[in-house]
């Protein structure tokens, strides 16, 4: 089976409108705490993805039982000690770092011995960032080389904690907020902004958590133990997925596109705000807030005239997952763009900021990199003719789509491989591409 596709034209133009599909963060939330809840919650829109399956099929594992319906996953819960009691249990988190880190959080009083492996992409990435903070609540963790595999035996003498978390990993926060749910007392974080769905989420069960919301940081107190009750959800479309088709819109000869339904927190529409300082005009719509998470319809347009841009670096957290198709606009834009601080980058599927500018640099875009810290020198007429094969990115889904963006707007023949990378956010991409008209083969 060939594993590649081939891009030789680029995309006509056109004026749609599209759905993605649901929000992979909030997703994997929504099973992990439908894992914990007391009886039947049910899911509508959750997204289907080798992400979330896995996180399904890990929780079953666990002794939880779900089912899929026609448009809703019923997902019955037993409460907050309730997964199967065993000696051993061993479940794949498969590429998923969101469920691998955040079901440690939930694993802390577990009775007995939990391993968490995955594929070689989630093989290589730091889970020191989760191990620290929840060896401090008593629970035991073996690890090597600070990555998984990870084995995890709970304690049933649970201390709350007082944690600074200074990377702004919106997993490493909700994995000590899950510990804290199991934990006798009241636990602390003082966490770097980050995407805030857990807190959210949990809000909305009515669990007792106290969130202050300062500058640069957020402070959170759980009171737990905290038990409760099975819920219903509707899973909003994911930003960081229409984040592919609002650049190939922007890159799009006299192109036009309505994506409706996305989740607009603002803790994830960082990409918004850079396009729109780079000279794109997207336009928020139908703005309502559904469960304490802000939704709206999408609209964007080709641009010609894109500039360049000096990328706040409080942007960073809340654009983090669309730096890859960001870099792209600005290899476009009129100017030197600059961005700081994107070491986390070089933390996700694969080392992203590596990749990316190995990227640029394949199609004649120059770049300096100073540390974490990178200059884009945009080119507007920025036109390629030549072949081009992307290949060897640790089978990185966001690489995968980024490379076909720049394939269908850009110009050139393509050869990009792993297409099944997309499996594990998206894997609907192929069909949506379809439909605006880009052909593949
Ligand atoms: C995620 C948080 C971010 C993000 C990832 C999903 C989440 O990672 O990059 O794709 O669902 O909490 P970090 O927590 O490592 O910043």
């Amino acid at each position: 089976m060939t594993n590649f596709i081939k891009i030789e034209n680029k995309i006509n133009s056109y004026d749609k409108k599209i759905q993605v599909s649901g929000d992979k963060s909030i997703s994997i939330r929504c099973v992990l705490l439908a894992s914990q809840a007391i009886g039947k919650s049910k899911i509508y829109n959750l997204l289907e993805s080798e992400d979330v399956s896995n996180s399904l099929k890990s929780i079953k594992k666990l002794g939880i039982n779900y089912k899929k319906y026609k448009n809703y996953y019923e997902i019955e819960g037993l409460g907050i000690n309730g997964f199967k009691k065993k000696k051993f249990i061993e479940i794949n988190a498969g590429n998923s770092g969101t469920f691998a880190r955040l079901v440690l959080g939930l694993l802390v009083n577990y009775p007995g011995v939990v391993k968490i492996s995955g594929d070689k992409s989630l093989s290589k990435r730091d889970f020191s960032r989760i191990t620290i903070p929840l060896s401090q609540f008593g629970t035991n963790i073996v690890n090597s080389n600070n990555s998984l595999p990870v084995k995890i035996s709970g304690t049933e003498y649970l201390r709350p904690i007082a944690y600074i978390e200074k990377l702004g990993s919106a997993q490493c926060k909700s994995s000590i907020m899950f510990a804290a749910l199991k934990t006798p007392g009241i636990t602390r974080v003082k966490a770097k902004k980050s995407r805030n769905h857990t807190e959210i989420l949990l809000k909305n069960l009515k669990v007792p958590i106290k969130i202050s919301n300062r500058k640069n940081y957020d402070l959170f107190e759980i009171k737990g133990p905290v038990n409760f009750s099975g819920f219903e959800y509707v899973v909003p479309g994911d930003i960081s997925s229409s984040a592919f088709f609002l650049v190939m819109t922007l890159l799009s000869k006299n192109s036009k596109l309505k994506i409706i339904n996305v989740n607009i927190n603002k803790s994830r529409t960082g990409i918004i705000k850079i396009l729109n300082k780079m000279n794109a005009s997207i336009l928020l719509s139908n703005k309502r807030i559904y469960k304490g998470e802000l939704i709206a319809d999408i609209v964007v347009k080709n641009c010609n005239n894109l500039i360049a841009i000096n990328c706040p670096k409080n942007l960073n957290s809340s654009a983090i997952d669309e730096f890859l198709v960001i870099f792209l606009v600005a290899a476009k834009a009129k100017g030197v763009s600059t961005f700081k601080d994107l070491g986390e980058l070089n933390k996700k599927e694969s080392p992203r900021l590596d990749i990316a500018i190995n990227f640029l640099k394949k199609i004649g875009v120059k770049t300096i990199r100073k540390g974490n810290d990178l200059k884009i020198y945009g080119n507007p007429n920025l036109n390629l003719n030549k072949d081009y094969i992307v290949k060897n990115f640790r089978k990185d889904h966001r690489i995968f789509m980024m490379s076909c963006v720049a394939a269908l707007t850009l110009g050139g023949k393509w050869t990009i491989h792993d297409k099944d990378s997309v499996k594990s956010s998206f894997p609907r991409f192929f069909e949506i591409i379809k439909q605006l008209g880009a052909k593949l083969n």
